[in-house]
This record gives structure tokens, sequence and C-alpha cells, in this order.
């Protein structure tokens, strides 16, 4: 039982949008929040694991001012930020490109040392209808396995790989986006992106353990693809059961903030005719233990 979620707020409001996780916000203007109010936005953060905003209407220095609240910035090695705001990442997507960016469930920057502690997403654009984003709870996929399996995933570490043949099904990231997408990949230089990490890891802040793993994750450390692809797949398909989920759809001024550390999340590629621009920033976080 999550008695976080019971918290009392004196300057914000929430209200969960579904059973496993995820609450919207209210009462709160990002742009100029109340130094409590930030407290309790951390508060409902780690109660819910990810939370929504609606109606925000943000500058990037506001939206950069609210992520710094949070820690310092977390540069994103293989994508391009924005020219004038390089700890911003436009994700982008326009009628002329098949491949949308966060297609498929992960966790963010899984493959750094330090991976990202949280994401702050705020929408400018938006589709008609589709274009929502998908979250799964972590903390329940692993509480929710049998005690056995439970003891053999506590024993495991993980590989996790930010590019290459491993990861984007036989090429390399630059191959797998050229010409189906306007976003740029870039050389990531002497950045560090392939991480060894627990497969359960004990949240720094909760003290809760998730399952920590997610589209990276190519096998488990000294063990080979073969031995380690069934079971990766069984805790893929585990974790991102439809009762641990929660979907929000965006409209224009929305925001949403997630944990990285207990969730994963699933960015929906259904609005081919239309266009989406997000403006993301993501935070840094500590060596999973
Ligand atoms: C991401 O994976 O960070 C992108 C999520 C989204 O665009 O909904």
């Amino acid at each position: 039982m999550n008695q976080l979620r019971n918290a009392p707020y004196r300057h914000i409001g929430t209200q969960p949008i579904a059973g496993s996780l995820g609450a919207e916000v209210s009462g709160v203007d990002l742009a100029d929040p109340h130094p409590e109010a930030l407290a309790e936005i951390r508060a409902a953060l780690l109660a819910h694991q990810v939370i929504f905003f609606r109606d925000q209407r943000l500058t990037p220095d506001q939206q950069l001012a609210f992520a710094r609240a949070f820690g310092e910035i977390h540069l994103h090695p293989f994508m391009e930020g924005m020219a004038d705001y390089p700890e911003i990442l436009e994700i982008k997507k326009l009628p002329t490109d098949a491949r949308n960016f966060g297609g498929a469930w992960h966790t963010d920057q899984m493959f750094a040392p330090e991976p990202a502690l949280g994401t702050i997403l705020y929408a400018k654009q938006v589709p008609s209808a589709g274009g929502d984003t998908l979250f799964t709870n972590q903390y329940l996929a692993f509480e929710a396995l049998s005690p056995g399996m439970q003891r053999l995933c506590c024993s495991l570490r993980t590989v996790c790989y930010g590019d290459g043949a491993k990861k984007y099904q036989g090429q390399s990231r630059r191959e797998f986006y050229a010409g189906k997408t306007t976003m740029k990949v870039k050389d990531p230089g002497d950045v560090q992106t392939t991480s060894i990490h627990p497969l359960v890891r004990t949240h720094p802040e909760t003290g809760r353990k998730a399952l920590y793993i997610g589209g990276h994750v190519q096998h488990f450390a000294d063990m080979t693809d073969a031995e380690s692809r069934p079971l990766i797949d069984f805790l893929m398909a585990h974790s991102t059961r439809p009762e641990f989920t929660c979907r929000f759809r965006w409209r224009t001024g929305s925001l949403a903030f997630w944990d990285n550390r207990c969730t994963q999340h699933f960015a929906i590629n259904d609005y081919p005719a239309e266009i989406r621009i997000m403006h993301r920033i993501t935070i840094k976080g500590d060596r999973p233990f």
C-alpha cells in the first residue's frame, strides 16, 4: 500500500488518473511556483511515479527553471538539443516522418552509468487525436512476481546499450532513424553509452524495490544473448501488463513529469498525417543500486 498517495497538500491538488500510477496535479502555475509547491510536487512525484499538469504556458527558460528545482540537467548524448537551449530536446514528428522518438517501452538514459532521475515533457503542439504516452509502474511489476522470481531477479545485472547493432534491429541508431525522422542523431563522442545495472533497483528516496528493465537492456551480465532473451522478454511483457499502466492524453500546454527510477514509458506513434512537438528536459540521476 502506498501511503504517500494520500498525503495532504497545501499548495496543490492531486487526482489519480489510473489505479496503478499517475495523477493530475492542479492549483499550480509552473511558470512561477511557490517554493512549498515545489516540495509538494516532489512528494507527489514520489507518491504517483508520474504527474501531469494542464494548461501551462512556459517559455524554455521557465521550463528550465522548473526542472532545475529538482536537480542538474542531464544532456542526451545522442540527440541534438535546441540551438538556443541545448539542455532542451525538441521531440518533433512531422507528417513526413515514419518513426517517432521514444516509440518503445523504455526508461530514459538507462544506457548511462547514472541514468536520468526524471523527465519533464511539455506539449507545444499535439495531434487532434493520438500521440498519447503510456507509463507503467515498476514497483508493482516487481511486487507481483513470485518470491522465487524476485530472488532470481535480485541476483541479476543487465547490460544496457544506447546504440549499435544490439539495440536498433541490427542497425546503428543513426541508420535506424535515417530518412524517417527530422530529429538529428549525433555522435556521443567519449560519453559512456553502455552500462551495467542491477535488474532490481532500490529507489533512493522511497526505499522501495522496482524492476529496472526497458528497451535498452540487451542481455544479463555474464550471460549470452540467447540465454538472456527468454527472461528479458518475459519481464518486458510482465512489467507492461495493462493493470500496471496508465495512458496520458496530451493537450497543448500539458506537462508530464515522470520518475525514471520506477517507471517505463512508451510514446504511441498513431498520428501519421499530423504534427507533434514536445520540449523535453531530463534531470541527472545517481548510480542505481
Ligand atoms: C520519450 O521517450 O521521452 C518521449 C515520450 C513522448 O514523446 O511521449
